[in-house]
């Protein structure tokens, strides 16, 4: 089969930082996310000539650990004694950097084993295993979503057009992945509890404010809960943090925008990116006053 499967990304407002449960994947906070349909994977399966599974990203042949975490995910989903494959994705993202690569990707392998093996499963059964493969992943079948504690996954109704673009701090694989990550945040981080309430509040504001289409709120709530999710890793033993000083100048430039009258909030995941969320109509302005300081790569992520 030569055609390629599509999975996007998608990046929370409202942050997944945590399993309450691994089997089923269960997150201890419900989390919201807006998908970004700029930034994707294609995949494709097609049969091995080799006679073992295999596994590429941007044609490099991913290595034994990799190979095993994603085999063992294809197992639990398609048929016993199905033939050896060779998995040929394209990630348009940098992979592990923060910038969702393991949504897209989870998403976009998902939909090529529904194609390659005659599935047929249902978007509501793809989107349930996608979750089991990396939690984020649920999301991305829908231009907003949220992910319960209970597992279950829901489109959100938005009448915003809210967009965002990435300040590119680094674009390297980060050292931990948020796998690791939010385990150790979960086991030893002095925070977690704090976090997790947090989270609770923050979820039901959002939505609130989303049916208000108060963009301030929108905004105000994805910074202060991307804030309180990257506390977690101070408080974890050792303690650890994704950002860099690149970090912080990018959420000093947004926050300078919005002193000069233009609307835009910013959110981090587990990497150093900074990402810009606004509303579309602002898009070229908040561009033209973030070149003037920003010297690295900028990202624009929605059409
Ligand atoms: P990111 O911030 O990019 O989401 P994570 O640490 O959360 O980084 O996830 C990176 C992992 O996502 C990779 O190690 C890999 O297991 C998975 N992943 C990335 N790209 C793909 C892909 N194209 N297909 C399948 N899985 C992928
Ligand atoms: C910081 O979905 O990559 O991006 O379920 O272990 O695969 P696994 O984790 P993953 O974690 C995403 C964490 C986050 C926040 C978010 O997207 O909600």
């Amino acid at each position: 089969m030569d055609s390629y499967s599509i999975g996007y990304a998608n990046i929370a407002l409202i942050k997944y930082w945590g399993k309450k449960s691994k089997d089923p994947v269960l997150p201890y906070n419900p989390n919201l996310s807006l998908r970004l349909d700029k930034l994707y994977t294609k995949t494709k399966i097609e049969k091995s000539e080799s006679g073992q599974d295999e596994f590429y990203i941007n044609d490099e042949r991913q290595g034994a650990d990799e190979l095993k975490k994603i085999i063992t995910f294809v197992n639990k989903f398609t048929p016993e004694n199905r033939e050896k494959i060779k998995i040929i994705s394209y990630n348009t993202v940098p992979t592990a950097a923060g910038l969702s690569s393991s949504s897209s990707g989870t998403m976009a392998l998902v939909l090529a084993c529904n194609e390659y093996f005659r599935l047929e499963k249902s978007t509501e059964d793809l989107v349930k295993i996608a979750k089991e493969g990396s939690g984020s992943s649920c999301r991305s079948f829908y231009k907003m979503a949220s992910w319960l504690e209970d597992g279950s996954v829901h489109e959100i109704k938005c009448d915003l057009d809210l967009a965002m673009m990435v300040l590119v701090v680094n674009e390297g694989r980060k050292k931990i992945s948020s796998r690791k990550a939010m385990e150790d945040c979960v086991q030893t981080s002095s925070s977690y509890a704090d976090w997790v309430k947090q989270a609770r509040q923050d979820y039901k504001a959002i939505l609130d404010a989303l049916a208000k289409n108060d963009f301030t709120k929108i905004g105000k709530l994805t910074e202060s809960n991307a804030l309180a999710m990257h506390s977690t890793t101070k408080y974890a033993n050792p303690p650890f943090s994704f950002l860099e000083e690149d970090s912080y100048l990018a959420m000093d430039i947004v926050k300078s925008l919005r002193s000069k009258g233009l609307e835009a909030y910013f959110t981090m995941d587990a990497g150093p990116n900074v990402k810009v969320l606004y509303l579309k109509e602002n898009q070229k302005k908040i561009y033209e006053e973030i070149l003037k300081v920003w010297k690295k790569k900028i990202i624009l992520c929605t059409e």
